[in-house]
């Protein structure tokens, strides 16, 4: 594979015909599942077949596509195209409740389909909609690339260290939690196409391990230099003096910058403040909810107890006591204060001079 090239694809689309790449059997099985309507779109996030905030996203947005393209009784009415898209658009945002790009994709969605300007009959408004479904995949694509050469400049601006730099991350946040690249994974794909990575460690991301599965494959997929640790053992690695920044991902960001990201992620950020290294959180614009004023009121998904009990996710044996009661929260939220930057597809956002907390709305406002 040419560097810079994607080689992996958690989607793959053409008009009419929708895959998933089953998350849930990798690293050992590659299996693409068909996908041919929103119903089954709405299982797939739900089951994990695919996961991470953007590709959840488009995902939803393409099985409606492809629901629409195939329809064997096509509506009648314009109002009736609306109804039968804006219905399902609802459901599909249903699917999972933490991350906010589905809602904002879904929103965006039914806005351009609502927009009378477009609407001219029942055929044309289910283009609009599948137009604007693909269109999607392609910007998420470039948002990426954008996050990735912004990061990967202010992470080797701000270091200290001479020479090449290692960083930290969490969960999988590359080209199979994305259309491609990656957000946080794509600033670590940036730095080592820039030559400046030593190593990446990255962490295993109990119980559903995201990072052990998925980033490890990733990696080694790609020949990026990196290092598998136990979750546990981030904040002895941080005290090792081997870490130049943390950078990971995000699945819903407040307007002060409170950010919800996978489970353990808070830890990575309680640790990173204690040794003093940058904790940087990367994603798109489309991951920002200016709804909330603070983290305090972000949905936290809570998955079956399964995927503690029993190992493999949840698929295999039983690993824990019969009869334990379990607590399973799928992400926490780091409070702003912990966080030195968010690096996002339009640029970096820093906190005002003396504050403790990002001005995010100022930013938007600005670009
Ligand atoms: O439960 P998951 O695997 O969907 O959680 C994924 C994460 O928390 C990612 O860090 C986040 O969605 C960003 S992916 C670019």
């Amino acid at each position: 594979m040419a560097a810079g090239e994607v080689g992996l694809q958690a989607i793959r689309y053409s008009r009419g015909r929708l895959q998933l790449l089953d998350q849930r059997k990798l690293p050992l099985e590659t299996i693409y599942i068909d996908v041919y309507d929103s119903s089954g779109g709405w299982h797939a996030i739900q089951d994990m077949v695919v996961r991470g905030a953007p590709a959840i996203a488009i995902a939803a947005a393409l099985s409606l596509a492809v629901e629409a393209v195939n329809l064997e009784t096509k509506p009648t009415s314009l109002d009736e195209a609306l109804h039968f898209l804006h219905t399902r658009l609802d459901h599909l945002v249903t699917s999972r409740p933490t991350a906010v790009n589905l809602l904002d994709a879904a929103t965006k969605l039914k806005n351009k389909t609502s927009d009378a300007a477009l609407r001219t009959s029942n055929a044309a408004e289910i283009l609009v909609y599948v137009d604007a479904a693909e269109a999607m995949l392609a910007a998420d694509i470039a948002s990426n690339k954008a996050i990735g050469d912004y990061g990967a400049d202010l992470i080797s601006g701000q270091s200290k260290r001479d020479g090449k730099l290692s960083v930290l991350t969490h969960c999988n946040t590359g080209s199979l939690a994305t259309a491609a690249y990656g957000t946080a994974l794509g600033v670590i794909r940036s730095l080592n196409l820039q030559g400046k990575l030593n190593t990446v460690y990255c962490t295993e991301t109990r119980p559903f391990n995201q990072g052990s599965r998925l980033t490890a494959y990733e990696l080694v997929y790609e020949k990026i230099p990196a290092v598998l640790i136990a979750d546990s053992a981030a904040a002895a690695l941080q005290s090792s003096g081997k870490i130049d920044a943390v950078v990971v991902g995000a699945d819903r960001i407040a307007s002060n910058g409170d950010t919800a990201n996978k489970i353990g992620t808070y830890n990575l950020a309680l640790a990173a403040f204690h040794h003093g290294i940058p904790f940087y959180v990367a994603a798109p614009l489309t991951s920002i909810d200016t709804a909330l004023s603070s983290g305090d009121s972000i949905v936290i998904e809570e998955r079956s107890s399964k995927e503690l009990t029993h190992s493999h996710a949840g698929h295999g044996p039983q690993v824990a006591a019969s009869g334990i009661s379990v607590w399973n929260p799928a992400f926490d939220i780091t409070p702003a204060k912990l966080i030195t930057a968010i690096i996002t597809d339009k640029g970096i956002i820093t906190k005002p001079e003396g504050s403790l907390v990002f001005d995010i709305l100022g930013f938007l406002n600005a670009h």
